[in-house]
């Protein structure tokens, strides 16, 4: 079996996940008539401190609901350059809001610099677009799972309410932040607005993400949601696994962290590789090689010898650990690492 380190999306739902799919006891859920659906949003919003949540099929529909409902057509999205949201989301909100992506250089650590985000709220005038929402990313996955601090949240949000914006935290990985730190997700939430938080990922649900904020704003981002075609029926089959996600799989992400230090440390030891960025606070470690080419070609071996990571481009290669990884598959992957990177070498020297 390969050693799978792509991503913690691969992770896949515990026995007592399917049993309770099984089990569940749905209605339709567009008439807000599906239990089990009522009770996980109800169990999100209190842990996020927030009024109300809505359960979405994924983060990026988590994401994109929330940004349309904030915002108005030809309003700004000031983000990070480096966020999932601008990356990765297939610019939904441009493609389908009409929002206007304001990307913020973004340091090593995940973080804009408040004097960046306030540079870039524009002021008002007839030729330029006005911002509509704030985003912030925590833990922030291509700055390799970084922990943002609560103080520079607690910040972004006063920065925001000064000039009367939301603030939107795309939270696919808060659950990690608050383990590795021992804090409530409120250390971070009752900052901001609104958040995503995804299940699917290191909690191993199969599918979804909650939107947690004000019960207005949930309305809209509901509606939204219904406009994106993500009105759901008995899907309470699904919200059943989740709420196993949030009772049982939390506290185990730090086997997660611990894991991701014993690959950094084995990485760190390769001649020629760096962490990038140096630190690991949680469950990914991204590292950079000498070159592009290498990096695709240490892909290419691993994947040979039955280890998967993903290239980020630019030479840079992600490993993440999860809940199908072990101590033992850490150990072993940092030695095919080497023994694949040191084969590589010789071969260049050759
Ligand atoms: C930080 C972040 N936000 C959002 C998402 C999107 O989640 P999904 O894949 O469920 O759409 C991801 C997915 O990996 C992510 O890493």
């Amino acid at each position: 079996m390969a050693i799978d380190l792509r991503s913690d999306t691969v992770t896949l739902p515990s026995p007592r996940m399917r049993e309770a799919m099984a089990r569940a006891e749905v209605g339709d859920d567009v008439f807000g008539e599906d239990p089990t659906i009522n009770a996980l949003e109800a169990l999100v919003a209190a842990r996020a401190g927030k009024e109300a949540a809505v359960f979405v099929a994924s983060g990026t529909m988590g994401n994109l609901s929330s940004l349309l409902a904030h915002a108005q057509r030809g309003q700004e999205v000031v983000l990070g350059d480096e966020s999932h949201i601008y990356h990765y989301e297939a610019g939904g909100a441009s493609a389908l809001g009409g929002l206007v992506f304001h990307p913020v250089a973004t340091r090593d650590d995940g973080v804009m610099p408040i004097e960046a985000i306030a540079a870039a709220l524009r002021p008002s005038a007839e030729w330029l677009a006005p911002p509509g929402v704030i985003c912030v990313e925590n833990t922030h996955n291509r700055c390799g799972g970084a922990i943002m601090t609560p103080e520079h949240v607690a910040a972004v949000g006063q920065l925001a309410r000064a000039h009367g914006l939301p603030v939107h935290l795309d939270g696919a990985r808060l659950f990690n932040a608050a383990v590795a730190l021992g804090l409530p997700l409120t250390a971070w939430t009752s900052h901001v607005t609104s958040v995503q938080l995804c299940l699917s990922k290191g909690l191993s649900a199969p599918v979804g993400s909650l939107i947690c904020g004000p019960a207005p704003f949930v309305n809209e981002a509901r509606r939204m949601r219904k406009i994106l075609g993500g009105g759901m029926r008995q899907a309470g089959v699904i919200a059943a696994p989740a709420i196993l996600a949030l009772t049982d799989m939390v506290a185990r992400l730090a086997d997660d962290h611990r894991h991701a230090r014993i690959l950094a440390d084995g990485i760190t030891s390769l001649p020629g590789v760096v962490l990038d960025p140096p630190e690991v606070d949680t469950n990914i470690v991204v590292f950079r090689m000498p070159g592009v080419a290498q990096a695709e070609a240490l892909e290419e071996a691993l994947e040979r010898e039955g280890v998967l990571v993903s290239n980020f481009g630019g030479g840079r290669l992600r490993a993440v650990t999860h809940d199908g990884i072990t101590e033992a598959d850490c150990r072993a992957a940092v030695e095919v690492m080497a023994r694949v990177h040191g084969l590589l070498r010789g071969g260049e020297r050759g």
